[in-house]
């Protein structure tokens, strides 16, 4: 018996950047399809996301771009929820935390919690900043590292060795807000006691779980029951995030993972008052079935800390915690500091927005992330491996499927679905029917299993059997013997109309995985969007003998050799400008001044150094990070990309004397050449810095 309503969520992201192709591939691409599947088959399903907007990941990006905590939720929560409706995410609501009704639920959460004496409180000390009033939290403050002696480590984490640090380890801590040593103070929060619920927890996750849940999940459950429930602090001294609704609670706020997953119950309550709806039963009634899509940083949090705090408040609990692993990228994982990444926007920008087919391309990206989803291991996009996905299967296979047949409809059969004569069926005609039974059974049970990857190629397999059918049918060879004896149109007949109605299950199947492709074959057999119903899959009469179909359409464009080499390009230029590296060592004797390896003095001398005059400069549409800088050399003026954008503004940099690599070969960026480099220094704190031309008049006198 299927549960009477389903309320699925995928991972609040976080509204301090936009979001890369592992985020799509791990909690919204698998997500939707699930969600689109219930929908064909007319389920009760409420699908829910919006932005997760406290945190101190928050006030730290706007110190990084200069400006208010405010203007990065509202800039970031836009571009989310725009790049997800772009990719044909399907949220019935996207809300966001930064919402008054967010505010309002997370705080009866806590109050109900805290009234129940289900909360402790703790007092600790912690590192406060005088200078402003503050208690720190653990990324604003700075100082050297204990293990590898760098001045890039901050009270959470060393950016140079990347060991974890609480900020007690740090040598010579300082505030990043005032720059001043800290001082410690006690202060008091809020903390869930985990151990209270330790009994529940196994037995739920464990015992009751252990089979229907993946083993990587139960995994990391079981390895953090069994290393000790500690208890969890719940709220912040922090001037960001949902105020603790208490009176002697000033200057503290919710922990934003607190908070955040709360967040799924106040978008369930926004989409119950924009649809005119009841929104409890979805949280309360047993009958409901809950799953959470996440990546697998989120485990404990959406299957530890939240369960026990649904718990306590009278909740019901998930059904499943499909959590994917990690999706690296050419080689290598996906990093924001080092800037190896595929964002959303990039692909929407480089693909989807594109004239010619560009609406092909989204379902072309969910196809080849799905394929290659990491749902039981770590797993990786390569641009080749996406053109080949595209080319070899979407393009060669189903798309070739669907075009063959339209087009040989059209020719053998005046465009119009043929009979069906019972009498000179063969045992083809009846397997190619079975096979499509078949996969609707599969893919159901994949689905249900949530085993996107397994349904997926059900599916290209079942077009893959269509193609075979077709090829040993033949008809455009029985065709030709048509003059002798006429009754050969009857085989075609036959051929032509089981691939007409594979075509249309093939639509249905297909639609949960590409939702646009499906739509597109719908109006190539001119159908209503109804007939994707799930609960037709597997007929052989969804088109009506005599009725005449469209002109085939291609639904998948080929991805060239060219636009795979620009992306490669794009993505290896794109990490050259990201902040160096700090070379990476956990040898606490290393050097502190990282120098690279020796050179000999000829190594030097093919350098052409050049002193240069900056005469113009603007930002580069799309890249947050490069100026797009005319450099007068003397000799010639020069168009240079830098990587200063976040540090810079254009009109400050005018006029700036600079030194110039002269002779570095251009480079194309975002479709701009880019003819020399300008040096800069970095400080300690990372800021950029012009090396200076000093005295230079102007341009073009040599360095060296
Ligand atoms: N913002 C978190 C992240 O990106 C996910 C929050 S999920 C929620 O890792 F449940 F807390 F909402
Ligand atoms: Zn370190």
């Amino acid at each position: 018996m299927s549960p009477k309503r389903y309320l699925i969520t995928s991972a609040l992201p976080y509204a301090n950047g936009l979001k890369h192709i592992g985020h799509l591939a791990g909690a919204y691409i698998p997500a939707d399809i699930y969600v689109r599947y219930l929908r064909a088959q007319k389920r009760d399903v409420v699908f829910v996301c919006g932005s997760d907007e406290h945190g101190t990941a928050i006030p730290i990006q706007a110190m990084k771009e200069g400006t208010t905590a405010q203007a990065i939720i509202d800039k970031y929560h836009q571009a989310m929820k725009e790049d997800f409706a772009d990719l044909q995410i399907s949220f019935d609501v996207y809300h966001r935390t930064s919402d008054p009704l967010h505010h309002e639920t997370s705080r009866e959460f806590f109050t109900y919690l805290h009234d129940r004496g289900e909360l402790e409180t703790k007092e600790t000390e912690q590192y406060y900043d005088e200078a402003s009033s503050t208690f720190l939290a653990d990324r604003f403050i700075k100082g050297t590292c204990p293990h590898c002696k760098s001045d890039r480590a901050f009270g959470d984490q060393c950016e140079s060795c990347g060991t974890a640090l609480s900020p007690d380890e740090l040598i010579n801590p300082v505030s990043t807000i005032s720059g001043q040593a800290p001082v410690k103070k006690l202060t008091s929060h809020w903390y869930l006691p985990l151990a209270k619920h330790e009994a529940f927890l196994k037995d739920w996750i464990l015992t009751q779980h252990k089979d229907d849940w993946r083993a990587s999940v139960v995994g990391q459950c079981k390895s953090w029951i069994e290393g000790g429930l500690q208890s969890r602090a719940v709220t912040r001294d922090l001037n960001w995030g949902v105020k603790v609704p208490l009176a002697d609670a000033e200057g503290k706020v919710l922990y934003v993972w607190f908070d955040a997953p709360i967040g799924y119950i106040s978008a369930t309550k926004q989409w119950a008052i924009d649809n005119n709806k009841d929104w409890k039963p979805y949280w309360y009634d047993n009958d409901t079935q809950l799953v959470h899509f996440i990546g697998k940083d989120n485990i404990v949090f959406h299957c530890i800390i939240f369960p026990t705090m649904l718990k306590l408040h009278g909740n019901i609990l998930p059904t499943n915690v499909p959590a994917n692993e990690f999706l690296n990228l050419e080689g290598d994982k996906m990093s924001t500091s080092r800037n190896w990444k595929l964002e959303m926007r990039d692909y929407i920008n480089d693909f989807v927005k594109k004239e010619n087919g560009g609406e092909q391309c989204v379902d072309m990206l969910r196809y080849y992330l799905t394929q290659i989803a990491p749902e039981s291991k770590d797993s990786e996009f390569t641009w080749k491996g996406f053109q080949d996905a595209v080319n070899s299967e979407l393009v060669s296979i189903f798309g070739n499927y669907v075009n063959r047949t339209f087009v040989l409809m059209h020719k053998l059969c005046n465009g119009k679905v043929p009979t069906f004569h019972a009498e000179v069926a063969d045992e083809k005609d009846q397997q190619i029917a079975n096979d499509i039974l078949a996969t609707k059974e599969k893919v159901e049970t994949s689905l249900e299993q949530y085993r996107f990857r397994e349904a997926l190629f059900e599916v290209i397999d079942l077009a893959r059997k269509g193609n075979r059918y077709m090829q040993e049918k033949e008809p455009w060879i029985v065709a030709k013997g048509l003059a002798e004896d006429p009754s050969k149109q009857q085989l075609i007949d036959n051929s032509l109309h089981q691939c007409l109605q594979l075509t249309a299950n093939l639509a249905i199947l297909i639609q949960p995985f590409l939702p646009a492709t499906a739509k597109k074959m719908c109006y190539m057999m001119k159908v209503v969007d109804k007939m994707l119903d799930w609960e037709n899959a597997g007929s052989m009469k969804l088109l009506s003998v005599g009725y005449s179909l469209r002109e085939p359409q291609l639904l998948f464009r080929k991805i060239e050799d060219q636009e795979i080499a620009a992306q490669i390009e794009k993505l290896k230029s794109g990490a050259m400008q990201a902040a160096p590296e700090p070379a990476k060592t956990n040898d606490s004797t290393a050097p502190l001044h990282d120098l690279k390896a020796e050179i000999v003095f000829d190594d030097f001398g093919k350098i052409d150094l050049r002193t240069g005059i900056i005469t113009a400069a603007q930002k580069v549409p799309k890249a947050d990070k490069l100026l797009q800088l005319e450099v007068d050399l003397g000799f010639e003026t020069r168009t240079i990309l830098s990587g200063i954008a976040m540090h810079f503004d254009p009109e400050a940099v005018v006029g700036q004397k600079v030194v110039v690599v002269a002779n570095l070969a251009p480079r194309k960026m975002r479709g701009i050449d880019s003819n020399g480099m300008i040096l800069m220094a970095e400080d300690a704190d990372g800021k950029l810095h012009f090396v200076s031309a000093g005295e230079a008049a102007k341009g073009g006198w040599k360095v060296s």
